[in-house]
């Protein structure tokens, strides 16, 4: 009797515990599904698709770099550079290391930086 009642109490323990993992597991599986189309991980850190960290040109505030000729994204309509970067993925339009990186990003993903740099004010 006073053996199960040990058994019992460590059962439950092992379930709480358990419980904690799962609700820890959910919390860090979040952020990581959310990266896949977060504007600003790719704006900062590209992808690993051949996407460069467009901060790396256009500025991590979106102002652009005049002395790289890199224009200012901050503030435009996010239409605007989800058309400009389907264009460019297409090799119509920009340079050719922009043509790569618009073609390393997903649709979705265009979106997701065009939304980004549209939501950052205007330098
Ligand atoms: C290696 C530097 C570099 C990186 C990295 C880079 N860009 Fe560019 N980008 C440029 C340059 C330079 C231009 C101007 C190209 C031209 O028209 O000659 C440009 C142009 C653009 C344009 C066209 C703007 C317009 O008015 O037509 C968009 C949109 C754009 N970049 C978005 C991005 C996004 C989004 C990323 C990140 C995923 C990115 N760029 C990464 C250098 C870069």
């Amino acid at each position: 009797m006073k053996e199960a009642g040990k058994y019992f109490f460590f059962e439950k323990k092992k379930q709480k515990t358990f419980g904690l993992l799962s609700v820890a597991l959910s919390l860090l599986a979040a952020p990581a599904l959310a990266q896949d189309v977060s504007g600003k991980d790719i704006v900062l850190h590209g992808n690993d698709n051949g996407a460069l960290p467009c901060a790396a040109c256009h500025g991590v505030n979106g102002a652009g770099n005049t002395s790289m000729g890199a224009p200012v994204l901050a503030g435009l309509p996010a239409n605007m550079i989800v058309q400009a970067l389907a264009q460019m993925a297409q090799g119509q339009g920009g340079n050719e290391i922009m043509q790569r990186v618009a073609a390393g990003l997903s649709p979705a993903e265009r979106q997701a930086v065009a939304t980004y740099f549209a939501g950052l004010p205007k330098p």
